[in-house]
């Protein structure tokens, strides 16, 4: 049986005062849940108070971004070493608005999961495709590449610990939540795919993530079916109520 896990993703949103405000109304509503694994992910400057705001808590703290390189002359960039230092265990990789906005390929993603399993965090590595890809049919082509590319080199054991998140990019921010068919067809198809590249064993193992306009009225749906372990909530993950609602109701899911 995997362990559900919900994950928000505030990327550049909110302030400090505004971010202490959720975590704490998100500790609070969430402490009984003891059955889902729950993770947010600040913007990294927010990190620190975030960690402080959380110690005790039953929610996990991630980053958006990491740099491959341990320490060097690398301006603007953070290391996995001070990821953990701050008190993160997560940390998302190759989401589609950093592969599309800055420029990240599979092959640079792939650099940041090895040093990020290397430093002991959990990395969840976002793939999926776009509308365009979509509409000529090419799905699970596309998804497939990036899987084979961004997890190239990984061990068996690696592999378990890594969690993937499928998110198609026609349904961030847009508020079109793929239908449960959509998103089960994919993510029955990473599992098939990883029972290739891995083995059958470490494909039932790994926790794959649905995202993209994942709101309270969508997820139950959604986290039924038999691929879909959880959820990488953007939007929905800033509001303390839409979140909690959502965390709530995956802790009611059997399957
Ligand atoms: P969204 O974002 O829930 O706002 O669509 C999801 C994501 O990009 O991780």
């Amino acid at each position: 049986m995997r362990k559900l896990f919900i994950a928000g993703n505030w990327k550049m949103n909110l302030l400090r005062s505004s971010s202490q405000a959720l975590l704490a109304q998100l500790r609070s509503s969430l402490s009984d849940v003891a059955n889902v694994d729950i993770a947010v992910c600040p913007p990294a400057v927010y990190l620190r108070d975030a960690a402080e705001a959380l110690t005790g808590s039953n929610i996990g703290l991630g980053a958006q971004n990491v740099f491959s390189q341990a320490e060097g002359a690398y301006t603007g960039e953070i290391s996995c070493g001070m990821l953990l230092d701050v008190g993160c265990r997560y940390v998302i990789l190759g989401h589609s608005e950093r592969r599309a906005i800055f420029g990240e390929s599979d092959a640079m993603v792939n650099e940041k999961l090895h040093a990020t399993l290397r430093s002991g965090l959990t990395p969840i590595v976002c793939i999926g495709e776009t509308l365009e890809e979509r509409e000529s049919n090419r799905t699970l082509e596309v998804v497939s590449s990036q899987i084979r590319g961004s997890l190239a080199g990984l061990s068996n054991e690696q592999m378990e610990k890594t969690v993937l998140a499928y998110e198609p990019v026609w349904a961030i921010g847009t508020g079109k939540t793929a239908t449960p068919g959509q998103a089960e067809e994919v993510h029955a198809s990473i599992r098939s795919l990883l029972a290739t590249m891995f083995s059958d064993a470490v494909s039932q193992k790994v926790i794959i993530q649905y995202g993209g306009s994942v709101k309270p009225d969508a997820v139950a749906d959604l986290l039924m079916q038999p691929n879909i372990d959880g959820g990488l909530v953007g939007g929905a993950s800033l509001k303390a109520d839409l979140f909690s609602t959502i965390v709530q109701l995956a802790s009611k899911i059997h399957k």
